[in-house]
């Protein structure tokens, strides 16, 4: 029986690209061209996605950690943005070992944030604007604080021994195997109170929680519901391909590759601990819980290769929406590589399954500060004109970069560990303008803000036709107004030069032209094949609208032009 409140499941409806769409649920957005093709396309399909750290984005209160009043009082910022979703990086009760993903309660607030009703009043208010909002679950591990693991590890008999993972010493007294935790040193802790080790592939206040156990499922889908029936939108789920690891906890092979100064979690290869093939069966039943109600979307945080990511789509479109495509972090910033990367992508794709991009997030440094503030814009331009659901990391879209943080104040446990790998510098504050502090909090903000923020802010990129927000700003009004861009085909054209990944998004009549200059050298180009001229959409420089003739195109250094052909 349905709970109340709880919508029925939805009627499936097949389309012509043979994938199942819930034909009462989608959106009826009008294009200006006057199409209505966008009905057979959910919001998560032709939306944006703006992903806001909850700590960083705006403090209300004064005591200098962002809140959800905070984010309240930015809904004009996100609504004249017009971004589709928002979504929140944890905000439940929590001792903030890792900032909120370890959860000490997965249905209520942390006081640090707000209150349930300061929630509720946010998700009411963001959806009168049109805006949906994601919430973070977090299921492979809780905080050691929950009460779940504080029954767990009173005795070896508590009725919740077994929702966490715990293993007897190794013969000579050591851990029980050689996994290693992503944060460095060992995934397992002993607990002197039953002498046996527990499982954390995090920190150790974020035990990992035993997914074999259905009772685990049930109180984690429970908190799902408990979610999804106050109205919320839908799940970023936490390293969801994490969640089983192997039940005879086998050694992982050590990694050949890995050298010091990388990554303390790649040391071994995850073959037993991430991606086994059981895993599919528990997003299974995840997009289950999400599928009894509307229009809900399921994006997973995946780092795989895209073969395997692809699986996540699941054999019967019946697993994440969207698992999350990272190549445009982890891949290196040049024409080719970026080209190969998409047209690979795309043929992979199972049919029927929706693209995404990401540019950054709050594990990841900035975009700006990865590839440089000339090519951020290009960043930006390939984001929000690829086909699929592009994610934007709050402050990208003002340029913000990477900070500083002395060793002394680093808060990320990462970066305690191994300060190289500190996630610090690209959780600092919105610059929201040049007033103390940037107009992020009126007390002492928890991580430095960038020492730009004088010049580099919301309000002062605002009044500047020129600047990153004006392009951003524009780039998503093509998006939402063009078929071609939100909806249309992909298809990358050959050009004579190296540097430039250009492509064509066609949608009926409608062909736009993104040609993206990669290098900081002019280039001309040739490509009257596609079309003898256009007419410029958009430049990264934001200042031509001229009709072009592309038999005869320069692009300047680091340009690129979205161009209506
Ligand atoms: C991925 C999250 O994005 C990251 O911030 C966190 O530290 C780990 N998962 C553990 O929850
Ligand atoms: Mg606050």
């Amino acid at each position: 029986m349905l709970a109340i409140g709880r919508l029925a499941p939805m009627q499936r409806h097949v389309y012509h690209d043979g994938s199942n769409r819930a034909s009462q649920l989608a959106s009826m957005a009008q294009f200006k061209d006057g199409s209505d093709t966008m009905t057979e396309y959910l919001w998560w399909q032709t939306g944006i996605i703006y992903q806001i750290y909850p700590r960083s984005f705006m403090d209300s209160d004064g005591d200098g950690t962002g809140d959800l009043k905070g984010i309240h009082s930015r809904l004009d910022y996100l609504e004249w943005l017009r971004v589709d979703a928002i979504w929140l990086s944890p905000v439940f009760p929590s001792p903030m070992a890792d900032f909120g993903y370890d959860v000490a309660n997965y249905v209520d607030i942390d006081p640090l944030f707000g209150t349930l009703a300061d929630f509720d009043r946010l998700l009411q208010e963001a959806h009168q604007r049109g805006m949906k909002v994601l919430l973070d679950l977090v299921p492979n591990h809780s905080s050691d604080e929950h009460p779940w693991f504080q029954e767990s590890r009173a005795s070896r008999d508590s009725a919740k021994r077994d929702w966490y993972i715990w293993r007897d010493p190794a013969p000579d007294g050591g851990v029980p195997n050689n996994w290693h935790s992503y944060f460095g040193g060992s995934a397992w802790a002993f607990d002197e109170t039953t002498g046996q080790y527990y499982l954390h592939l995090f920190h150790r206040k974020q035990p990992d929680l035993n997914w074999r156990n259905p009772a685990v499922r049930r109180a984690i889908y429970d908190a799902m519901r408990f979610w999804l029936d106050r109205g919320v939108d839908g799940f970023r789920v936490d390293v969801i391909w994490l969640l089983l690891k192997d039940e005879q906890f086998r050694d992982n092979p050590v990694n050949p590759n890995w050298k010091e100064g990388d990554m303390p979690g790649d040391q071994y290869q995850s073959v037993h601990t991430a991606d086994l093939p059981e895993v599919h069966e528990i997003v299974r039943e995840m997009r289950q819980v999400l599928d009894q109600y509307a229009e809900r979307v399921m994006i997973g945080e995946i780092y795989l290769p895209v073969p395997r990511l692809m699986m996540y789509y699941g054999a019967a479109h019946d697993e994440a929406h969207l698992p999350f495509n990272f190549q445009l972090i982890t891949l290196p910033w040049n024409a080719r590589t970026i080209r190969e990367a998409v047209d690979t992508y795309e043929a992979a794709l199972p049919g029927g399954g929706w693209p995404n991009w990401v540019l950054g997030n709050h594990d990841q440094h900035r975009i700006a500060s990865r590839v440089g503030p000339e090519q951020a814009r290009i960043a930006q331009m390939l984001l929000l004109t690829l086909r699929g659901t592009p994610t934007c990391y709050y402050g990208d879209e003002i340029g913000m970069h990477d900070v500083d943080i002395p060793v002394e104040r680093i808060q990320d446990p990462q970066g305690k560990h191994s300060p190289a790998h500190s996630r610090d510098p690209e959780r600092s504050p919105m610059q929201w303008d040049s007033s103390p502090n940037a107009g992020f909090t009126t007390g002492v903000p928890w991580l430095p803000i960038a020492d730009d923020y004088v010049t580099n802010n919301v309000e002062a990129q605002r009044d500047d036709a020129t600047s990153m927000l004006a392009l951003f700003r524009r780039l998503v009004d093509l998006r939402r107004t063009m078929p071609a861009l939100s909806i249309g085909s992909q298809r990358s054209i050959d050009t004579s030069s190296d540097e430039v990944f250009a492509y064509l998004r066609e949608h009926g009549n409608q062909r736009v032209l993104i040609i993206l200059n990669f290098g900081g050298e002019s280039q001309d180009l040739d490509l009257s094949s596609v079309s003898v001229s256009g007419r410029v959409l958009c430049t990264t420089y934001m200042d031509s609208d001229d009709n072009l003739n592309l038999g005869y195109l320069t692009l300047r250094p680091n340009e690129g032009i979205a161009i209506a052909v």
